[in-house]
């Protein structure tokens, strides 16, 4: 690999500021650089299938291919080895493990016990997600995560994996980002299964956190030692546009929808009344039945962080009504007025020192892992290959320094796994957003990490060497 990159005295601050022992590591997800969506017996997801619905993928892009990383998984743990990172956290196909989303296949299991296996024996500490996003299509068939069956299903398959590594892996995230999988899913239509039922998302949200509890309650009584569970949630800070009170409520409400739904009833076995009295206005209910949130609230051991941007709102429209045609107050993101990343998203490091402070804060006692972090940018490859990704460099220098900084505000953190090994497929974005350290030339599958990749190499030895 090239030259690394040089140290500032901004790289120096960060390295200051982290703690010994801080994990450094890399994350992906199944869907999203497997390919081989046939083999060994796996079964379509909810994502193969929205994949093939005309316009929901940018170009009509598919995860059929994807980064081979099926068949490439060794040469991929060697480049993580070589990259210097210590924790590697990846995602289990559910329809690889249960194909159809039923019983047992071993053989979909034993690429994930290979992928163990190999991790070991580089010195990588293996961190699995059980689910992100791919749900079994038949179980969508049968209503998906607004049916209240699919909890039990998803803690069913927790179960199996779980049988199957627990031996080997010491930390588990049950959900990635179930904001995604409710909002984005079943209310907005714009991720799998693309459905737009508002109502029926809130039951998602309800659904898929009574199966993280369901699967957590499980593990941790079978746990055969002592075991990390926790989930992945995507926060961010949510500023009011101004002092007005539409815009100080615009900000109310978009975190609560976006953050403390998930954290109170994790964190503090209850949901938020304000937004339990927000929904109740549109006649939306909470399908809470007894015990729930005893089982939603269950103790978990980290609480994993993905944090890409946040957001300024307002309660105004542009007309400067405060209702919408529905009448329904007004919540509308407003430009802070920064840069931004490939994906429009701005960029707000101090966004992520703000949630991090406030979540050590309002919710005490909790370590915290940047389960994911990154930035797509146009990537432009020379000749051989590489990618001089300033930006991106920058993004990450910037958003570790604002982990640095929330750890000096007292925020107990822990990690940091930099969002992707790889460019991969990224959801109905397809192949053109690139978020990989390493690029991946999907003519030839060649890997060649970036800039960014030799700069969080030297990041984290650094650290561990100071
Ligand atoms: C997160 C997802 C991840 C990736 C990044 C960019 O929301 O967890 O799979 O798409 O965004």
């Amino acid at each position: 690999m090239t030259t690394p990159a040089p140290t500032t005295s901004a790289d120096a601050a960060l390295i200051a500021g982290l703690p010994t022992g801080f994990r450094w590591g890399v994350a992906t997800s199944a869907y999203q650089i497997e390919g081989a969506v046939d083999a060994d017996g796996r079964t379509p997801s909810i994502w193969d299938t929205f994949c093939r619905v005309p316009g929901a993928v940018h170009d009509g892009d598919t995860g059929d291919v994807a980064c081979e990383h099926y068949t490439r998984m060794p040469s991929d743990v060697a480049l993580i080895k070589d990259l210097g990172m210590d924790t590697y956290r990846f995602s289990v196909s559910w329809t690889r493990v249960q194909p159809n989303g039923r019983g047992f296949n071993p053989a979909g299991m034993a690429f994930y016990d290979r992928l163990v296996d190999e991790l070991l024996a580089q010195g990588i500490d293996p961190w699995v997600t059980l689910y992100h996003w791919d749900l079994p299509q038949e179980l969508e068939d049968a209503g998906g995560w607004p049916v209240r069956d699919t909890a039990y299903r998803f803690a069913d398959y927790s179960m199996l994996v779980f049988d199957a590594l627990s031996d080997r892996v010491d930390t588990w995230t049950t959900l990635n980002e179930p904001w995604c999988s409710a909002m984005l899913g079943y209310a907005y239509g714009a991720h799998a299964p693309g459905r737009q039922d508002y109502p029926a998302a809130v039951s998602a949200v309800h659904h898929l956190l009574l199966g993280h509890g369901l699967a957590t309650e499980r593990m941790r009584e079978a746990a055969p030692r002592k075991i990390d569970i926790g989930i992945t949630l995507n926060a961010a800070t949510a500023y009011p546009a101004s002092d007005a009170a539409p815009d100080l409520d615009a900000a109310r409400r978009a975190d609560g929808m976006g953050a403390r739904l998930y954290l109170d009833p994790l964190v503090h076995g209850r949901y938020p009344a304000d937004v339990i009295a927000d929904l109740a206005a549109q006649d939306i209910v909470i399908p809470v039945q007894d015990g729930d949130l005893a089982t939603i609230s269950a103790p978990i051991d980290v609480l994993g962080i993905n944090y890409y941007f946040s957001q300024k709102f307002t309660g105004y429209a542009e007309d400067g009504s405060t209702v919408d045609a529905a009448g329904l107050p007004v919540v509308r993101s407003i430009p802070l007025g920064r840069d931004r990343t490939a994906m429009d998203w701005e960029i707000v490091p101090e966004g992520f020192t703000d949630l991090l402070v406030r979540i050590s804060k309002d919710y005490p006692g909790l370590p915290m892992v940047i389960t994911e972090n990154g930035a797509a940018f146009d990537d432009v490859a020379d000749a051989s290959g590489f990618v001089a990704d300033e930006g991106r460099t920058a993004y990450f220098t910037s958003h570790l320094a604002a982990v640095a900084s929330a750890i000096e505000q007292g925020a107990d953190i822990r990690g940091y796994l930099a969002w992707s090994l790889l460019d991969n497929f990224e959801w109905a974005y397809g192949y053109e957003k690139r978020f990989g350290i390493v690029r991946v030339d999907y003519d030839t599958q060649e890997r060649t990490p970036k800039q960014s990749a030799l700069y969080l190499r030297d990041l984290a030895e650094q650290h561990r060497n100071r």
